[in-house]
């Protein structure tokens, strides 16, 4: 195939693939996963036919992680985190250690090297949080206590093997491999040291800076109006931040473009950010999941079925049970003991990462990553069935009285704390956003006729420049000779005019503060509060840009204020 459309043709045939497969799955009733794993396999160098590149494919891949890991971030906090911090860091770390033990110990049977069991239990212990994360969308269960538990499980992981990956090319000579190029002369305290300080640097920089600037930057852009920029910008945060901390910082691609939602999920936009990368994010996941089933060379399960079956069973059982072990013996309740072992029994992205690196400092075969690869299909198409499986278990327990009530969760003390830990964190977020936010761009209309010919769109943007302010009965919200800063939408409660000897009632719906701002003179009147009241309000260049874009619109509050100097200068009149 001509070079130059190998991009092209690997996207075009990839997604019509996995299209197809994945059509075919659902309609045999298997998870669609299976049919992208397949449609991958049927364009992989190992079967005949067409072969696709698969160098690209796995950047294809990457940036579907990338994006997934994004997605993740935006719907997670710091404090969800820390939420489920006592189960997650022992759990994850405790998984990690026990299952790298079992599968070297399985490895030492076969008569590997230590380097190479110690790799091959690595890759066997991590699970994929893409296989996850899909997993738990299907069954709605992302937000639920489970699933926040099984995500901060992973993300554990995650790091964790952040710091495997950084650290397996200074400790392959001691384990019998090729020394590393990258570090001559150092020891492994200090790659260890500037690992840590390069990952803890990272951190910082974006936990501090981000979340001033990030949240800032979108709401500028949202501004615009157009939506295309705003897309256009949360691609570029995730991709960029992602790239550049891999760069910069030797931090995952994924891991970094994890804490670039976690920091935009401050953001009274990180919803819009979200729902604006989910198609791509969709699209590219399909092609992981693609890439992966390409890598594999199904010959593997007729030459080496033993071996086969042993890391699926390790893969599948062992890391259950062990999971499941841990979580009943931190005290949490059997429910969540389930979830959590479901969640973790396969294995995916990271597996590969680490077993490439593992044959590439000579600590492992390439058989291995075969047998890694033939781990993660077969497991991964496996895993929705553990789910169904662990939830008719869970359905079982709960229709048995006996049993009920010895795991029902909301007797368990810890995983109450833990859901209590949650439920906060989310009633604060939404507490902020409420503070934040005037009111839905469609209560915007309804309580304002004359917005009512702006698009969805334009509502939208209109809504994020408003300000919200509130005023106690008696208070005087414009004082008549001020200068203008803002103008007031009446959203509840009641005001007063005072002009000339008279007053003016004004309520929901209404304006105020519009004649100086258009007219460049100080204010015409005083303005008190009756009522306890809530305005939008809209400052002086927000509504001067405003009325710039919005002809009709201007046009209407002129000739209101028109009127109004008109009344006014009858009252003057009157008076004098
Ligand atoms: P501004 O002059 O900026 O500040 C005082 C506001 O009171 C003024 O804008 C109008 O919005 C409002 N206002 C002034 N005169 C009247 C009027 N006759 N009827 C209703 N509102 C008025």
């Amino acid at each position: 195939m001509p070079h130059e459309v190998e991009l092209i043709a690997t996207i075009a045939i990839g997604f019509a693939l996995a299209f197809t497969f994945g059509f075919i799955a659902i309609r045999l009733g298997l998870p669609p996963l299976v049919g992208y794993l397949i449609a991958g396999v049927s364009i992989g160098p190992s079967t005949p036919g067409f072969v696709a590149d698969s160098g690209m494919a796995g950047q294809l891949a990457e940036i579907g992680v990338i994006l997934l890991m994004f997605g993740v971030g935006l719907h997670f906090s710091i404090a969800d985190l820390m939420a489920v911090r006592r189960i997650a860091i022992p759990g994850a770390i405790g998984q990690i250690v026990i299952a790298t033990a079992i599968g070297a110990g399985m490895a030492a049977l076969w008569g590997w090297s230590l380097g190479a069991g110690l790799v091959l239990g690595l890759c066997l212990s991590v699970a994929s949080t893409v296989v996850l994360l899909k997993a738990l969308e299907e069954r709605n269960a992302v937000e639920t206590p489970n699933g926040r538990i099984a995500i901060g499980w992973l993300i554990v992981e995650d790091l964790a093997m952040v710091l495997t990956l950084v650290l397996l090319p200074a400790f392959a000579e001691a384990f019998g491999g090729r020394a590393s190029d990258d570090a001559p002369g150092h020891g492994l305290l200090t790659i260890l040291g500037i690992t840590l300080a390069k990952v803890a640097a990272f951190m910082a920089i974006l936990l501090l800076i981000g979340p001033r600037v990030l949240p800032w930057m979108l709401t500028q852009v949202a501004r615009t109006g157009s939506r295309e920029l705003f897309t256009l910008c949360v691609l570029a945060v995730a991709l960029g931040i992602a790239f550049g901390s891999a760069k910069l910082f030797g931090v995952s691609f994924a891991l970094g473009a994890f804490f670039a939602g976690m920091v935009l999920h401050e953001s009274d936009l990180s919803h819009k950010a979200a729902e604006n990368s989910l198609p791509l994010q969709d699209a590219f996941a399909v092609l992981f999941f693609v890439s992966v089933g390409m890598l594999f060379d199904p010959s593997i399960i007729l030459r080496e079925p033993f071996m086969v079956a042993a890391v699926l069973l390790l893969i599948l059982v062992g890391k259950s049970l062990v999971a499941l072990g841990i979580v009943l013996v931190l005290g949490y309740p059997l429910s969540t003991a389930l979830t959590v072992s479901a969640s973790l029994g396969q294995i995916g992205e990271f597996s590969f990462i680490l077993a490439g690196l593992g044959i590439t400092y000579g600590l492992m075969e390439k058989e291995g990553l075969n047998l890694i690869l033939a781990g993660a299909l077969l497991s991964i198409t496996l895993n929705p069935l553990m789910f169904a499986g662990v939830d008719r278990l869970i359905r079982r327990v709960r229709a048995n009285p006996r049993l009920k009530k010895e795991f029902e969760d909301s007797r368990n003390t810890r995983f109450a704390r833990l859901k209590e830990d949650l439920d906060s964190t989310r009633r604060q977020a939404e507490e902020k956003a409420a503070a934040h936010k005037t009111f839905t761009p469609e209560e915007l209309v309804d309580r304002f006729p004359l917005f009512k010919g702006l698009m969805p769109e334009q509502r939208e943007v209109l809504v994020l420049h408003f300000e919200p302010r509130t005023a106690q009965p008696g208070e005087r919200i414009i004082r008549a000779g001020d200068r203008a800063d803002a103008v007031y939408f009446i959203s509840e409660g009641q005001v007063e005019v005072s002009v000339g000897g008279r007053r003016i009632k004004l309520g929901p719906g209404d304006f105020f503060g519009e004649m100086a701002l258009i007219s460049g003179l100080p204010r015409s009147a005083d303005v008190t509060a009756l009522d306890y009241s809530k305005f939008a309000t809209l400052s002086r260049r927000d509504f001067r840009q405003f009325l710039s874009r919005y002809p009709d619109i201007r046009d209407q509050i002129a000739a209101l204020a028109g009127q109004r100097r008109e009344m006014n200068r009858n009252l003057a009149n009157e008076s004098a």
